[in-house]
């Protein structure tokens, strides 16, 4: 039997830990843990994802702060909101909504972030925390540190001897995956568009993770059998079949195909999307744990 992992069930556990994190620290030590989400611009997708953000932060019992700038905004005007944000006590996460407007630079604001409030994992600092293998100092990105938790209730803590493949070397996503699993003693080969025989590189993979941005991409014949596979593609495609200039949502990996030679696989939807809102939450309690010298609950 495949095992199909449920995402919306895993997240709200996470979601579970965070809410009574977050009481707790505040019963203990008056922090209440703060979030800040900036968005610029009218992006409508980018406007779901930032409202559902702020949602589920007062829904974490977290101060939730939302700052919606113009789409004119000038790079100097963002820069200075984030320095307010930064020296804001009452707030322990900052997270600048990507893609900004094309005229601003996001990699300026980004690494304006401070390190220690930057719940995105996107700064230096936390990239390079990562790479050096220092998982307790610093914040993970979401993503992946959401995939991780599928991987560590799949297979525990220590994957010592086995091997896995992360098809993608993206900073978002491909190099701090390939940095967790590495971390928890995985064998570890990052894949690309450039590798030579992917295919046959990913038959090799114990634990299989997707994130190329190409729909359905992996087959059936790529998957190890019994292996664990992990889809992080959100591809939109035409479904004509559901009527005319109808779209559905598939991920890098033909799940049906694939569900019959893998133990373990996640869906798309409903895998890996509904983690990334609620590591985003767990990074925020995290952040404020560690501002308040406690020792943050692990996820
Ligand atoms: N846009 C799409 N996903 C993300 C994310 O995880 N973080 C930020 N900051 N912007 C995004």
């Amino acid at each position: 039997m495949t095992t199909i992992i449920d995402g919306k069930q895993v997240a709200a556990s996470v979601i579970d830990t965070v809410k009574s994190a977050s009481a707790a620290l505040e019963k203990e030590t008056g922090v209440k843990p703060g979030l800040a989400v900036v968005i610029v611009g009218n992006d409508p997708a980018s406007h779901a994802y930032v409202s559902s953000k702020s949602r589920m932060a007062k829904e974490c019992g977290f101060t939730s702060i939302q700052h919606t700038l113009p789409e004119e905004t000038m790079q100097e005007e963002l820069a200075r909101l984030v320095e307010t944000l930064n020296a804001d006590a009452n707030i322990h996460g900052i997270l600048v909504q990507l893609p900004l407007p094309k005229h601003l630079k996001s990699d300026p604001i980004i690494q304006s972030i401070k390190p220690e409030k930057d719940v995105d994992g996107l700064h230096v600092v936390n990239a390079g925390k990562l790479a050096t293998g220092d998982l307790d100092g610093g914040l993970v990105s979401c993503t992946p540190a959401g995939a991780m938790v599928f991987v560590r209730r799949t297979h525990g803590d220590d994957l010592s001897g086995l091997n896995a493949v992360v098809v993608g070397r993206s900073n978002l996503f491909g190099k701090p995956m390939s940095a967790l699993l590495l971390a928890a003693n995985a064998t570890v080969t990052t894949a690309h568009s450039r590798t030579k025989d992917l295919a046959g590189v990913c038959r090799n993979a114990d634990i299989l993770v997707a994130a190329v941005g190409r729909p359905e991409m992996v087959k059936a014949d790529w998957v190890k059998p019994g292996a664990t596979v992990i889809d992080v593609g959100i591809n939109r495609i035409p479904a004509p079949e559901k009527g005319e200039g109808k779209s559905r949502m598939v991920g890098d990996v033909a799940f049906e195909e694939c569900a019959k030679v893998a133990s373990t696989i996640t869906p798309v939807p409903g895998g890996v999307g509904p983690m990334t809102i609620a590591m985003l939450m767990a990074n925020t309690v995290i952040a404020a744990y560690r501002k308040a010298g406690r020792t943050p609950p692990k996820f």
